[in-house]
């Protein structure tokens, strides 16, 4: 999908993000809980965190409900999504910092203590991929934690198109039109396999890699730099 394309995509999400999330991903909302635990416990420290691709700030609430005084800086190429993400994560704090860019050409700055890439890497094809965890490995301080939340495929094509069957169920279940989401889908996303996401995060320096939850072709995993 073209740049232009993901604008339009999601400028007209951007006001219903939320509640067409939670028809579209299986158990969204309980993946916040996960995400929240991955999160550090230190409630004192200033952690530098950046949330790239961050639609409307989804994920930042839920790092500043546990740890209020991080500074994030929330990076997407939606001005619509940025608008959004403005509104809710101003409710919480001023120490806030907006990026408006393409996380695959522009810098997505550095010294970062947390990096959250929530259900937006798979934008990004294989190549591009493999490339760009080296940017986040660059942009990571030394025991940065990166959580990311993302739509996954299995390496055995039965599995695969199981967990698809499976997914459509739920979207048709929530009222949507899983013919609709699923070609959308197929269309314009690269999803990956954990054993690449895995290999290609160790190539570049994190350990300690794992996954947290998984349902059907969604997953949470979480790395370390150490
Ligand atoms: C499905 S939303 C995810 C929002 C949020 N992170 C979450 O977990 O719900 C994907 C977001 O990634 C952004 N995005 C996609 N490609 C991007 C790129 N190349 N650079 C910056 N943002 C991008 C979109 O604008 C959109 O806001």
């Amino acid at each position: 999908m073209k740049d232009i394309n993901i604008q339009e995509h999601f400028a007209k999400q951007a006001s219903d993000y939320e509640a067409l999330m939670t028809r579209l991903v299986p158990q969204y909302l309980e993946q916040h809980k996960i995400i929240s635990d991955l999160l550090p416990s230190d409630k004192s420290k200033n952690y530098r965190v950046l949330d790239l691709g961050c639609g409307n700030g989804i994920l930042s609430e839920i790092v500043l409900k546990k740890l209020p005084n991080s500074h994030i800086t929330g990076f997407d190429i939606t001005t619509e999504m940025l608008d959004a993400y403005e509104q809710k994560i101003s409710k919480y704090t001023k120490n806030y910092k907006l990026i408006q860019g393409d996380y695959k050409i522009d810098s997505i700055g550095e010294s970062y203590d947390i990096i959250l890439t929530g259900m937006t890497l798979h934008h990004l094809n294989w190549e591009e991929r493999k490339v760009f965890y080296q940017k986040l490995f660059n942009s990571a301080n030394q025991n940065a934690v990166y959580i990311s939340n993302d739509i996954i495929i299995d390496e055995d094509t039965h599995v695969k198109e199981h967990q698809y069957l499976l997914w459509k169920q739920f979207m048709k279940e929530q009222g949507e039109d899983p013919e609709f989401w699923y070609e959308k889908h197929i269309e314009k996303d690269f999803p990956i396999v954990l054993s690449n996401h895995f290999d290609w995060l160790k190539e570049v320096g994190f350990q300690q890699s794992a996954c947290y939850w998984r349902m059907y072709n969604f997953a949470i995993t979480s790395t370390i730099k150490v």
